[in-house]
């Protein structure tokens, strides 16, 4: 059964290391800070948050594969595979949910490999440079469009 309320984050490569990883580009903050902003803001919003990092590529297609019908909710920065990963792409393909991809950086004002998205056509939608705020941006945003 569909555990409407529970949203997931799936964090992609390098993503652990936030806080040491080009602080002058993704800001000082760690995955943990961000994970415990979104979990202490799922509660105000009334929704339990799951997130998941992982480093590689089917572990992260293995989560998305396993969302339908636990999750009504997805925010994913495939980071890296952003710009590479059909897998992921074709993975997001299966879901019948809002599926919110995220960067903390803004993409499109980086090198040119950066301005490609192989997800951004099959998302819902796409935040992009708004730094750690984003993540919680995108949670009101995805529990907004499942209400
Ligand atoms: C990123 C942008 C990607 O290009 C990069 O590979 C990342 C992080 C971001 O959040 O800005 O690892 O997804």
């Amino acid at each position: 059964m569909v555990k409407r309320k529970n949203i997931l984050v799936i964090h992609g490569p390098n993503l652990n290391m936030l806080g040491k990883r080009e602080p002058e580009l993704y800001g000082t903050m760690t995955l943990e800070d961000i994970n415990a902003g979104l979990a202490k803001k799922g509660k105000s919003l009334g929704v339990k948050v799951d997130a998941f990092q992982s480093n590689h590529e089917g572990a992260i297609i293995d989560k998305i594969q396993g969302a339908g019908g636990v999750y009504s909710g997805l925010i994913i920065n495939p980071a890296a595979y952003t710009h590479t990963s059909v897998g992921i792409r074709d993975a997001i393909l299966l879901l019948k949910m809002p599926v919110i991809e995220i960067h903390l950086s803004n993409i499109y004002k980086r090198e040119p490999f950066r301005h490609k998205s192989m997800i951004a056509d099959v998302a819902t939608a796409q935040l992009a440079g708004f730094g750690p705020m984003g993540y919680s941006l995108a949670l009101e945003a995805v529990v907004q469009m499942i209400e």
